[in-house]
């Protein structure tokens, strides 16, 4: 099966892709994800990407569809994907729909998490990330179990991303509005969208994501 998490930012995309990962054995693919490892690695597209990201733009659709379809046209790649944070334009929707074609594969459904836009900057606002291995945390709704140390992985330094704050976050959300929310009617045309309410805590937005998937 594959999957799409499509949603603003902060609607629990990640979050609900590291639980699906755990509980179903699925593979995550956040462009998101990709893309910050490469600006921390100092690549030639980290490089180019760095400051449209720390803004909160969009990277352009070149070098999106560019990652996904290296990761999709490897002789190895089996599917049982969950796709977080991509496509987020027409243009990747429409790549994405024939890279996926090749491999003779499909795309069986796109889960919409809509939350509203104050909540949204609430949770991004106090988001933080373990360091180590990735697991995200919130100061009020995912406080870890022992302060300080990642329930996952038992790590102590934790990070805040450079583009949570109220100034790139009006541009993620004008982006997201804009470029990102035609895909809702694109899917739905597809007959593959499914509605979520993300503003509903975690595991009441995983069951709706298990029921919508069976
Ligand atoms: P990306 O990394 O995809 O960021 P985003 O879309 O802005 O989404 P976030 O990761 O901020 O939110 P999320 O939905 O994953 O929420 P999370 O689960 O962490 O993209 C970053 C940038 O990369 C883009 O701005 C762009 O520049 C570039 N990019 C990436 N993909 C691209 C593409 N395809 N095309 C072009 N550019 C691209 O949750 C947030 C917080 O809330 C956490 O603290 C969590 O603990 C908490 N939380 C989660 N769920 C709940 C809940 N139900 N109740 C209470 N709290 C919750
Ligand atoms: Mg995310």
């Amino acid at each position: 099966m594959n999957i799409v998490l499509l949603g603003p930012p902060g609607a629990g995309k990640g979050t609900q892709a590291r639980i699906l990962v755990e509980r179903d054995g699925m593979v995550q693919l956040s462009t998101g994800d990709m893309l910050r490892s490469a600006v921390a690695a100092e690549t030639e597209i980290g490089k180019q990407v760095k400051a449209v990201m720390e803004s909160g733009g969009l990277v352009t659709d070149e070098i999106v569809v560019g990652i996904i379809s290296d990761r999709i046209e490897q002789p190895d790649f089996k599917g049982n994907v969950i796709f977080d944070g991509f496509p987020r334009t027409l243009a990747q929707a429409d790549a994405f729909g024939e890279l996926l074609a090749k491999k003779g594969m499909a795309l069986d459904a796109v889960i919409e998490m809509r939350c509203d836009d104050e909540k949204l900057v609430e949770r991004v606002t106090g988001r933080f990330t373990c360091h180590t291995c990735g697991e995200g945390y919130h100061t009020s709704f995912k406080k870890p179990k022992v302060e300080g140390v990642c329930d996952k992985c038992g790590g102590t330094e934790f990070t805040h991303r450079h583009d949570d704050n109220a100034d790139a976050m009006r541009s993620r959300l004008l982006a997201y509005y804009k470029e990102t929310s035609p895909l809702v009617g694109y899917y739905h045309a597809k007959d593959t969208l499914a509605l979520v309410d993300g503003t509903a805590e975690i595991d009441e937005v995983t069951a709706q994501i298990a029921e919508a998937l069976n």
